[in-house]
């Protein structure tokens, strides 16, 4: 016995020894020492033994089973930090290495100063109890001019030149088709807005451009007022432009608004003092806005008797240039890295 004893525990050390890897180590582990391993069985037997002899068979048992369990413990450990330092070596992880490099920093990408302005428009106006919509940019000539009471040969359609389609569809020139998709979707009172890419046919310059972004709004509720109108834009620019911002309408003409308003603000560059910005009058053009005209409401399936409603059409390139005093439009799309890289 103490001979098949002593043969267990040699072959057990010296596979352990031979072993390069932990599932060996775990078969091992299994052969010898698992359920029905050999040692185990040893071991579960010990009541067959004479009385006599039982204890020494016994303890030397506990001895040799000790001893495998330490060496493949410490073989494991061994096989671990190999096998670890064989990965590091691999794979080349320099832990040490600054993420937040120059380099990496520079490639980083970003988002555009209009999608930047747009996303944080859109928190402003859904803090507002407003609605988000979207509108296709290849529209119909209805929801882009017919139903926003430009029927057809409408003077004010020459300033809204714009790409046809050969079906006839066309390029939409402002988000205000959005306020009739609107109105076909969400019934009154409701307050929406509709932001979006829009196009015009139209030679570019410093502040001419043929692809430009726009935000629509249009609330509509009961005896709506200019009130409301003011209340709501001078909103939006305190929260834009992160201090009150002193407004003044002129009247303005669009075939969709009536009465019709341009909404000036004080110029933030001067103050109101007079500078080449706001060409020395102290107020910088903002946005045209109005009460939405009766006939729009009609279109839009809705009662002009019952309900009423204000509407804007906010321009997010001259918004972006104001912010940050940007003197070229065509910069938003020339795609230079050099322009991109400094929002
Ligand atoms: N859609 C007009 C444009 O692009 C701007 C506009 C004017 C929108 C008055 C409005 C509005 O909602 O009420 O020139």
């Amino acid at each position: 016995m103490e001979h098949q004893l002593a043969e267990i525990r040699a072959t057990a050390l010296s596979a352990i020894q031979s072993a390069d890897s932990i599932d060996i180590l775990e078969e091992i582990r299994i052969q010898y020492l698992g359920r029905k391993g050999s040692l185990t069985l040893i071991l579960r037997s010990l009541g067959n033994i004479p009385a006599e002899r039982r204890a020494s068979i016994g303890k030397l048992s506990n001895q040799y089973k000790n001893e495998i369990e330490s060496g493949l413990e410490d073989k494991k450990n061994e096989l671990s930090k190999t096998i670890g330092s064989d990965l590091l070596r691999k794979q080349l992880i320099d832990v040490t290495l600054d993420s937040e490099s120059a380099t990496e920093r520079e490639n980083l990408g970003r988002l555009h100063p209009i999608s930047q302005i747009q996303y944080e428009i859109e928190d402003i106006f859904t803090s507002m109890g407003f609605e988000i919509l979207d509108g296709p940019e290849v529209e119909t000539d209805y929801y882009n001019f017919e139903a926003l009471n430009m029927p057809r040969h409408h003077p004010a359609r020459d300033m809204q030149d714009t790409f046809w389609t050969e079906d006839g569809n066309l390029l939409r020139t402002h988000t205000s088709a959005i306020q009739i998709r609107g109105m076909e979707k969400v019934s009154p009172p409701f307050r929406i807005v509709g932001p979006g890419r829009v196009f015009r046919y139209e030679s570019t310059d410093a502040s001419h451009e043929n692809t430009f972004y726009q935000v629509e709004g249009m609330m509509v509720d009961r005896e709506i007022t200019v009130a409301h109108l003011i209340f709501v834009m001078k909103q939006l620019l305190k929260e834009i432009f992160q201090r009150d911002v002193a407004v003044r309408l002129r009247p303005g003409y669009f075939p969709f608004v009536e009465p019709g308003f341009e909404l000036d603000i004080h110029c933030l560059i001067c103050d109101g003092a007079g500078c080449s910005v706001c060409k020395q009058s102290g107020w910088v053009e903002l946005l045209p806005c109005g009460l939405v005209h009766p006939n729009v409401l009609r279109m839009g399936g809705i009662n002009p008797e019952e309900w009423s409603g204000f509407a804007f059409g906010l321009g997010l390139n001259r918004l972006v240039m104001m912010k940050y005093g940007i003197n070229d439009i065509r910069h938003f799309l020339s795609g230079d890295i050099r322009f991109l890289k400094q929002f």
